[in-house]
């Protein structure tokens, strides 16, 4: 179906890369249908809202979101046109049905395994059929990823794509086994092929993407199983790529082809490992299904590889039953890591996750301290990290010009680098001289007609 007349898209994205992802893969699919994505509301023909369940109030923050953009369905009504409104994502597809029900002007609501039908759920949506309401909250059973269009229009550089979804880890915080399914991985050639395509667009650097992305194990096309170190190192060998990075990563996945494939010069010297806790009893009670001392020797063995190797993480304080020694373990395991940077959360009761019985609730000033004392150790962490690359030449891929002149751009360790310069050279690597740091992020100077360290 080709529609003539443009129409205008709105998606308001929240939640975690993947999400990004998939909003990006919206955007691809309603295309062919006319819709060209627009960066307001204002006048839409249809309004996205791509969701994420991760933490507290995350349908009341729809909802909220939901009240204030229904103007702009009303304006349109009145001016004789259909605005569909539409939510997607996590909350979606764990609450598709109360959504539904509390807010009948939402014409469509789907969860992330069917966006591949989107073109037959906006037909249907717009009365094609002769109802117009699309509730659509199914498991697939097939290949979400066949189903959209493998072409990307590149948006920079750096390009994320997907290779694996879905979780069967079940920690008892934690919602996404429930609203993105069973663990699937893609298939190889087809992954290698996007690859190759983002190249030709001027790709440099390419993330792949997982909720587990290590437990990936394509299949190509000799049948064969690859692990994501196969994968990534296909995707080496390609002229053009010269960054590849890889997110979010399990420790119980953790296989040491992975770990060896960081002596490749393309693999960036960064992991992103999140270990949620440093006590053993919480390991435990969160299902995490390893303990501290198997965090540190994973940590150990890339080191043996890379030395210089960037470590983040992710951080949950004030899991239920968490005593202050507890917390105290936690702080020691970031003390003896060394984090390049982290993200840290206060636990959040989720429904229907196991750890939302649990008794031994901590109290909400509590969680507020640990919290801050753990920000402030990471803090501390990732300033004297970037201090440490001050004086170094590094190698850093453009991809941005935040103001003429300006220069925005990541060096292998991710660390975000701002230069003055030329935006010709945005989507390039050069070689920058690390001048100085405001703990967050590092100026740096330009040097031209030098090769890359
Ligand atoms: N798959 C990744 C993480 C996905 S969710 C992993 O296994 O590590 C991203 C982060 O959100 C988690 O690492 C965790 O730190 C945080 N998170 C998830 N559920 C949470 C909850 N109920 N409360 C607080 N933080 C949570
Ligand atoms: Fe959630 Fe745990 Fe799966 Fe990560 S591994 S997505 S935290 S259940
Ligand atoms: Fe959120 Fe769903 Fe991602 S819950 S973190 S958008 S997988």
């Amino acid at each position: 179906m080709t529609m003539s007349n443009t129409k205008k898209l709105f998606i308001k994205t929240w939640g975690c890369q993947m999400n990004v992802y998939d909003s990006r893969k919206m955007a691809d699919v309603l295309a062919p249908m006319g819709y060209k994505q627009v960066d307001g509301p204002e006048g839409a023909d249809m309004i996205i809202l791509n969701t994420c369940h991760i933490r507290e109030k995350a349908t009341d923050k729809v909802f909220s979101e939901l009240g204030r953009l229904k103007k702009f369905k009303d304006e349109g009504q009145a001016e004789g046109r259909k605005t569909i409104m539409a939510v997607a994502g996590c909350v979606a597809q764990a609450e598709g049905d109360f959504i539904a029900e509390r807010a009948p002007y939402v014409d469509m609501v789907f969860g992330p395994q069917t966006y591949g039908t989107l073109p037959e759920m906006v037909a249907q949506a717009t009365g094609a059929y002769g109802k117009d309401r699309v509730i659509n909250t199914e498991f697939d059973e097939e290949d979400k990823f066949d189903k959209l269009p493998e072409e990307t229009l590149a948006t920079g550089p750096t390009a994320f794509l997907a290779v694996q979804e879905g979780c069967d880890k079940f920690c008892t915080f934690c919602v996404v086994p429930y609203t993105r399914g069973a663990e699937y991985s893609r298939r190889v050639e087809a992954i290698i092929d996007e690859v190759k395509q983002l190249r030709d667009q001027g790709v440099r650097e390419i993330s792949f993407l997982g909720q587990n992305v290590n437990a990936f194990h394509g299949i190509n096309a000799k049948g064969e199983t690859q692990s994501l170190a196969d994968l990534m190192l296909l995707a080496a060998e390609i002229d053009g790529i010269e960054r590849i990075r890889y997110t979010t990563s399990h420790p119980r996945d953790m296989e040491q082809d992975l770990i060896d494939a960081h002596a490749h010069t393309k693999i960036m010297p960064y992991l992103h490992l999140p270990v949620q806790s440093g006590s053993n009893k919480i390991l435990k009670a969160m299902n995490r299904k390893h303990e501290r001392d198997m965090y540190f020797d994973i940590i150990e063995r890339f080191r043996k590889v890379r030395p210089d190797i960037a470590i983040s993480g992710d951080f949950i304080v004030g899991f239920p039953g968490e005593t202050d020694q507890d917390f105290e373990d936690t702080m020691d395991l970031v003390r003896q890591v060394n984090y390049s940077s982290a993200y840290s959360f206060k636990y959040s009761q989720r429904p229907g996750t196991p750890a939302a019985t649990m008794g031994g609730l901590i109290r909400e000033d509590i969680k507020d301290e640990r919290l801050q004392r753990l920000q402030a150790l990471l803090a501390d962490q990732m300033r004297a990290f970037n201090e440490q690359t001050i004086g170094m030449d590094l190698s850093v891929l453009f991809d941005g010009t935040p103001r003429e002149g300006q220069l925005h751009g990541r060096t292998p360790y991710n660390q975000a680098v701002h230069v003055t310069g030329n935006s010709r050279l945005n989507g390039q690597i050069e070689t920058v001289r690390i001048t100085g740091t405001n703990g967050k992020s590092l100026t740096g100077d330009l040097i031209l007609y030098e090769a890359a360290a």
